[in-house]
């Protein structure tokens, strides 16, 4: 029963209900990288993604973590609370991989002295730039209260996540959260937490590329790209049950 569509992002599809207060988010099998200038498919990513970012939601709000997820209605479907997202992509790291390395000279693998958080500027244009406060103040991206509750809500989010993928014997390398405003200002945890968002390590493997079982298998072209996901889905279904 989805209304319009409301949004079609890269990785799912936003359609209206007829609840002014509820969405559905439809999970798409569509893959993209470096900004959409790398496209492709993972046979079944949709349904593996609704399927683990479903369990992971309520987890997290068991957890005392406020989410957007209400239900999952599909295979590939899940019901949300319509939120305001804030243009800022809040991404959190507890070892260097990815574009961290590349600005900062760090090794790939190299654990962090504490969890980073870092701000970046949701603007496909510009490349999803980097910020920091200061910049988020200057464009009104978000209050200085809101800043301050995102960096909370972030390292909540990790340490919970951190728990979580432990059981799962993944290691939390880092991930990228969204966080939407709903009608009462409450910030709320929105987009997906998937193989898609979060860089995952398999902790009983040591050799730095076949321990990946994220979306970096399909950034690198490494193989097996499915088949990851769904050893990821594996895990997560396993650790709640
Ligand atoms: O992935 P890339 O090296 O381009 O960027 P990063 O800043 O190292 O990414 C940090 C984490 O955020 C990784 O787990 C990415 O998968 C995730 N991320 C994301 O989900 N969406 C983005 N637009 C950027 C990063």
């Amino acid at each position: 029963m989805s209304g319009t569509k409301l949004y079609e992002g890269k990785a799912k599809i936003l359609f209206t209900t007829d609840d002014p207060h509820i969405l559905l988010s439809r999970y798409k099998d569509d893959a993209t990288a470096f900004n959409a200038l790398k496209k492709g498919t993972i046979a079944n990513k949709g349904e593996m993604n609704c399927a683990i970012a479903s369990h992971i939601f309520q987890y997290l709000e068991a957890q005392g973590i406020a989410t957007h997820f209400i239900k999952q209605v599909s295979p590939n479907e899940m019901q949300v609370a319509a939120v305001q997202i804030l243009p800022i992509e809040v991404v959190v790291r507890n070892i260097a991989a990815g574009s961290i390395c590349k600005r900062l000279g760090l090794a790939q693998g190299q654990p962090l002295k504490q969890p980073l958080v870092e701000f970046f500027y949701k603007n496909d244009d510009l490349g999803d730039p980097l910020i920091t406060d200061a910049h988020v103040s200057m464009l009104d991206l978000a209050t200085p209260e809101q800043v301050a509750q995102l960096k909370q809500l972030a390292l909540d989010i990790n340490h919970h996540l951190q728990t979580f993928f432990e059981r799962c014997n993944l290691i939390l390398v880092d991930f990228k959260v969204e966080i939407g405003s709903d009608a009462n200002g409450h910030l709320l945890l929105a987009d997906e937490i998937s193989p898609d968002t979060c860089r995952l390590w398999d902790k009983e493997i040591s050799d730095p590329t076949a321990r990946i079982l994220d979306k970096d298998r399909f950034r690198q072209d490494l193989g097996n790209v499915a088949e990851a996901y769904q050893e990821v889905m594996k895990r997560v279904l396993a650790a709640i049950a």
